[in-house]
């Protein structure tokens, strides 16, 4: 039986005061508090701790303590246990106040030197800013206007930027100028929460622990890569934000490009956040940004008409949702091939999608292997055509695990081949851990280590691989969407960007039972 590593050697975050701005948000709700209570379960989270949420709200510790309970218990189901929440909630703290008001700021800066003395934290501060990016800038330049974010005499100060940073090159670049011109960069955490996905991580682990994979993972030997992250959900509640972005910057220059540059990157010399990080913007630097010509013919871009879900729940069109402007062009689906240029993968086409109201919930990267020469079975009924080429599959989520396709032979006398899996599922080895993804990173900023948050340069590379795409889709608005129905696998035209290579997508496992 395969025994589960313990958090053996683990110990809890020095103590601070994590403090969120945008405290009343689904972000806060959904994922962070909850990801407090994980740390708090697993005593990673320090005794002296406390956490402040600021929002517009007017509403005291008291009800912000009950608003906070009530949501819990909906995201934590039965995780929540009475003693466990009491032990986090009673470190939770509010402060109203306008993100624009310096005067709320220096409210802060008083509670939170009240709090020191009450807690008994030494004065390291943690500030998260889960508010609209237009903010990121101003919150960070008020904090360090009233001192908080000054570091002296061994204490920290730090700040977790939430996603998006920016909207496209120029943007991003004036905020990591902004933010360099008051914060040092060990200071600055560019969060992307899909590098806190425990099977993301894994990736580096599967990759540089097993000496039979690297070898493998290049271009002598690989064919293409599929990165896909599928969403059933739509738009959601989420309208004024998303008609500004669209499924590309939502989805590709941050989630998207973090999994494809840890796929491709090279073997750092150490777990050292710049090394790691080091490598991740190296591959990046070598993936090609495509001409004008090659967006029109290497990218796909989609919104999804009204239909159904596998479910059997018929769901509207983008353009009919609350909010969504009747003639809205704005994407809810991208398909594009990247090449990088590099020795490991001259010549291997990394194929990426996206979208909403797809018929199914999961992320996954196919690593698909040149076919074998297939010479023996030359004089047989067994076709080239007929054998499948060996696929490792990397499913980050829901379903995780990861799987490699192979040939066997059918028994009998016939030649016959059958494609069939070799398959690794996380809940069994480990069991199912809970976890909102958030746990690692918010630990990690807490210990001061970042190889888990994007560098400024990493960002703006990103950004710059972005740029030619937006400009062309912008000159070119589409003529016609919606063109696909939800419940369905996208536009056509992203099977065609494979089949005019040759490939085919592959339907994850879990949607095609
Ligand atoms: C967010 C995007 O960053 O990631 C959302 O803004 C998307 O549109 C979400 O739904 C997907 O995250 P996950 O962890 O559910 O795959």
């Amino acid at each position: 039986m395969a025994t589960t590593p313990t958090q053996e050697g683990m110990t809890a975050a020095p103590p601070a005061i994590m403090v969120i701005f945008g405290a009343a948000g689904d972000l806060t709700k959904r994922k962070l508090v909850p990801a407090l209570y994980h740390l708090c379960a697993t005593g990673l989270l320090p005794e002296r701790f406390a956490m402040v949420g600021v929002s517009r709200e007017q509403m005291d510790t008291e009800h912000y303590r009950d608003l906070l309970q009530r949501e819990a218990k909906k995201h934590l189901g039965e995780e929540f246990t009475e003693d466990l929440w009491n032990h986090l909630i009673e470190r939770c703290y509010y402060l109203h106040g306008d993100f624009r008001d310096p005067d709320g700021y220096r409210r802060l800066a008083d509670k939170l030197g009240e709090l020191d003395q009450q807690c008994q934290t030494p004065g390291n501060y943690l500030f998260y800013l889960a508010t609209p990016p237009s903010l990121f800038a101003d919150i960070t330049t008020q904090l360090t206007s009233v001192g908080l974010t000054r570091e002296q005499d061994g204490r920290w100060r730090r700040v977790i930027i939430e996603k998006p940073f920016g909207r496209n090159l120029e943007s991003a670049r004036a905020l990591n100028h902004k933010l360099h011109q008051i914060l040092e960069e060990s200071q600055i955490y560019r969060i992307d929460h899909y590098l806190g996905k425990e099977t993301v991580q894994n990736i580096m682990a599967f990759r540089f622990t097993n000496g039979i994979i690297e070898p493998i993972w290049n271009h002598r030997y690989i064919d293409h890569v599929q990165i896909t992250v599928a969403e059933s959900l739509g738009v959601e509640n989420r309208a004024s934000y998303y008609e500004e972005a669209g499924a590309l910057r939502d989805m590709v220059p941050n989630h998207l490009l973090a999994v494809l540059s840890i796929v491709a990157m090279e073997p750092p010399i150490s777990f050292d956040a710049d090394e790691v990080r080091g490598e991740q913007s190296k591959v990046l630097r070598a993936a090609q940004a495509l001409t004008p010509e090659e967006v029109l013919t290497h990218t796909v871009r989609g919104q999804y008409g009204a239909g159904m879900l596998p479910t059997g729940e018929r769901v509207p069109a983008y353009r009919d949702e609350p909010r969504i402007a009747p003639d809205s062009n704005t994407e809810t689906y991208v398909a594009l091939r990247m090449m990088i240029d590099s020795w490991r993968w001259a010549g291997v086409p990394f194929y990426l999608r996206t979208g909403k109201r797809l018929p199914g919930r999961f992320t996954e990267v196919v690593v698909e292997y040149r076919h074998a020469p297939s010479r023996l079975f030359r004089d047989s009924l067994v076709k080239r055509q007929n054998v499948e080429p060996n696929r490792m599959v990397l499913r980050i989520q829901p379903d995780e695990g990861i799987s490699l396709g192979f040939n066997a032979k059918v028994p009998g006398q016939a030649p016959q081949l059958s494609a069939v899996e070799m398959d690794f599922n996380y809940s069994d080895h480990f069991g199912d851990k809970p976890s909102t993804g958030y746990e690692t990173l918010i630990y990690d900023c807490m210990k001061g280590d970042a190889t888990l948050f994007k560098r400024a340069d990493t960002v703006e590379i990103a950004w710059a691989l972005m740029e030619p795409i937006l400009d062309v889709w912008n000159a070119l608005p589409p003529r016609n969407f919606p063109n696909y129905a939800a419940g369905t696998w996208g536009p056509k035209e992203a099977d065609e960007l494979l089949a005019r290579d040759g490939r085919k997508w592959k339907i994850c496992k879990s949607c095609s039972e």
